[in-house]
C-alpha cells in the first residue's frame, strides 16, 4: 500500500500574529519545519521514485516544500486555505469586535456559513474533489502540504469522518498525518517533527 503524507504548511509569520489567510512568508520555527520535514520525506520515501510533492499555490505551502530534493512538485489552486473574503487578513478578535453578526453566525454553523466574497468549508469540501479523484488514482506516495481548513476535509474523506466533524477536526502545525490504504482499510500514523 502506498501512503499519502499530509501536513500544514510551517508556522508562517501571520499564523505567529494570529491572521487569517494572506500569502506570508514562513515564520523561523516554520523554516526549521521545512527542514525537518524534507529530512523525513527524503528518507521516507527513499526508494519511492514515482512519488510527488503537492502544495497550494500560496507562498507558505511552497516554501515549506522547497528544501525537498528529488521530487516533481505539483501547485493545485483547489489547495489553497478557505477564502475568508472580506475577513482576509484579521484576527477571530478583529472579527468578532467589527463584524460581531458574521462571528455569531460562523459559530452556528461553522460548516455551511460562507465568509462574505468568500467560501464555506462546503465550498472547499466541493472544490477538493478533482484533488481527491487524482488522490486516489495515484500509485505512488503523494505528499500534500496545505491548510487547516482543507486537510481537514481531506483527512475527514480519508478517515471517514461525517461531515459535521469537519470544520472542529485538530490539524496540528508541525505534524505529519500519514495515511495508509490497504486492503483491510485506513491505516494512520502521526509524527510530530516539532513543537
Ligand atoms: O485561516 C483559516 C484557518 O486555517 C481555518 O481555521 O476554520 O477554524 O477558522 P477555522
Amino acid at each position: 500500500p502506498r501512503p499519502i503524507l499530509l501536513t500544514r504548511h510551517g508556522e508562517s509569520r501571520d499564523n505567529v500574529r494570529g491572521r487569517i489567510g494572506g500569502d506570508t512568508v514562513l515564520s523561523e520555527a516554520g523554516e526549521l519545519y521545512a527542514k525537518k520535514l524534507a529530512n523525513f520525506v527524503e528518507k521516507r520515501l527513499k526508494s519511492e521514485r514515482a512519488a510527488s510533492i503537492w502544495t497550494s499555490t500560496l507562498q507558505r505551502t511552497i516554501l515549506t516544500a522547497s528544501p525537498i530534493a528529488g521530487f516533481p512538485k505539483i501547485q493545485w489552486r483547489a489547495l489553497d486555505e478557505i477564502n475568508a473574503g472580506v475577513c482576509d487578513g484579521m484576527t477571530y478578535e478583529e472579527i468578532k469586535k467589527n463584524m460581531p453578526e458574521e462571528y455569531e453566525s460562523r459559530k452556528k454553523d461553522k460548516l455551511r456559513y460562507r465568509y462574505p466574497r468568500g467560501e464555506s468549508y462546503l465550498d472547499v469540501i466541493q472544490r477538493l474533489e478533482p484533488v481527491i479523484v487524482e488522490l486516489e488514482r495515484q500509485r505512488a506516495p503523494v505528499v500534500v502540504i496545505s491548510h487547516q481548513a482543507v486537510l481537514r476535509a481531506l483527512y475527514a474523506y480519508f478517515a471517514d469522518r461525517p461531515l459535521k466533524e469537519i470544520p472542529h477536526i485538530e490539524v496540528p502545525l508541525h505534524t505529519i498525518i500519514e495515511i495508509q490504504m490497504g486492503v483491510s482499510g485506513v491505516q494512520e500514523k502521526r509524527y510530530k517533527l516539532m513543537d
